[in-house]
């Protein structure tokens, strides 16, 4: 819990230490980005992905490009995310899983180059649609091609995946990087095409690595609160290693390819016109008592509201394979 009330931003010019987080993150706070959503396949998370609109949500189309049962999107609440196999251990780790929804349709982007990663973006439509609320909200797009987002920030990239110590963590982590000169990144990352974004540093230590693929790279906009998604998660060399930063879709050159594409599948964009969602660490300062004792009371209610879910989940799922196995021995009894 303490790790909610540290101040999390980083002074860029420090030297880095590779924290155990996410390539040197921390944990983010719960709320505090209620787009992302973890695609999963059998229930276990492949890839991030983040919420457009209650019908749609991006991905990168790696992730889901060669599936061929359609996967399925959990929305993130509170960021927290354990396991299904963790919940029937006896464990009290308050778990919580976000609202599953089923996916409808994947629509990869059809210029998708598996060798060169290019036009790395896919969409999920989901089902039911999800229902906006305080962890459940869309994220901004870029508003066009040539809006220049360059000079952008602070940038953040967020995601389940690995972290430097290849444990997946329980909670969304996150991490501020810097966008990168194009002409910069073309030196450390020579593959990039004009439809890719690069952002880290160059000393390294602060990345997204495997598993955060899909997931959003936002930044705030001159003037704004708001944040926008600039990437999605796609590609890097090794991760969080000096000279090799990670390497982004460029969403503005995507952006018609989404209008155009949820039209076609009859369920046209739809942005949310204002974005309430200003960063919570900006909006309210978590030192205060009574913001504390909120997100105490949220944690405490959510410890004991889940480990009731789970251990009822558990006991149904443990009789049921009692009947299983007992049904099984007598089948095997009356063949003898
Ligand atoms: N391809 C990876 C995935 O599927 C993401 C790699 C991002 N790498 C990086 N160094 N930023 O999750």
């Amino acid at each position: 819990m303490a790790s909610f009330f540290v101040a999390r931003r980083e002074d860029p010019q420090r030297p880095k230490r590779l924290n155990p987080q996410i390539i040197g993150g921390s944990d983010s706070r719960p709320g505090d980005w209620p787009w992302q959503v973890s695609v999963q396949k059998d229930k276990t998370h492949i890839c991030g992905g983040s919420i457009l609109d209650s019908w749609w949500v991006l991905t990168a189309a790696h992730c889901v490009r060669k599936l061929r049962a359609l996967p399925s999107v959990r929305i993130a609440v509170d960021s927290r995310m354990v396991p299904d196999a963790l919940a029937c251990t006896g464990l009290t780790v308050p778990t919580q899983w976000g609202r599953e929804h089923k996916v409808a349709e994947v629509r990869v982007h059809p210029d998708f180059n598996l060798s060169t990663f290019e036009a790395d973006a896919a969409l999920l439509q989901v089902k039911p649609r999800i229902k906006f609320s305080q962890s459940q909200d869309p994220v901004l797009l870029p508003p066009d091609e040539e809006m220049d987002t360059s000079s952008w920030a602070p940038c953040f990239v967020i995601g389940w995946g690995v972290t430097r110590n290849e444990k997946r963590p329980a909670i969304l982590q996150e991490v501020e990087v810097e966008l990168i000169d194009w002409q910069h990144c073309q030196k450390w990352a020579p593959g990039i095409t004009e439809n890719m974004v690069c952002a880290g540093f160059e000393e390294g230590g602060r990345d997204a690595c495997q598993g955060d693929s899909g997931g959003p790279l936002m930044c705030q906009g001159p003037n704004s609160e708001s944040w926008i998604q600039i990437g999605i998660v796609s590609w890097g060399s090794g991760c969080g290693e000096s000279r090799s930063p990670g390497v982004y879709t460029l969403l503005s050159k995507y952006v018609d390819w989404i209008k155009n594409s949820t039209s076609e599948a009859g369920k046209p964009y739809t942005p949310r016109r204002e974005n309430t969602n200003k960063p919570s660490r900006e909006e309210s300062d978590p030192n205060s008592t009574p913001e504390l004792m909120a997100i105490f009371r949220r944690e405490m209610n959510q410890s004991v509201a889940e480990s009731f879910t789970i251990s009822g989940s558990c006991r149904i799922r443990a009789f049921l394979s009692m009947i299983t196995v007992t049904w099984r021995i007598l089948i095997y009894m009356i063949d003898e």
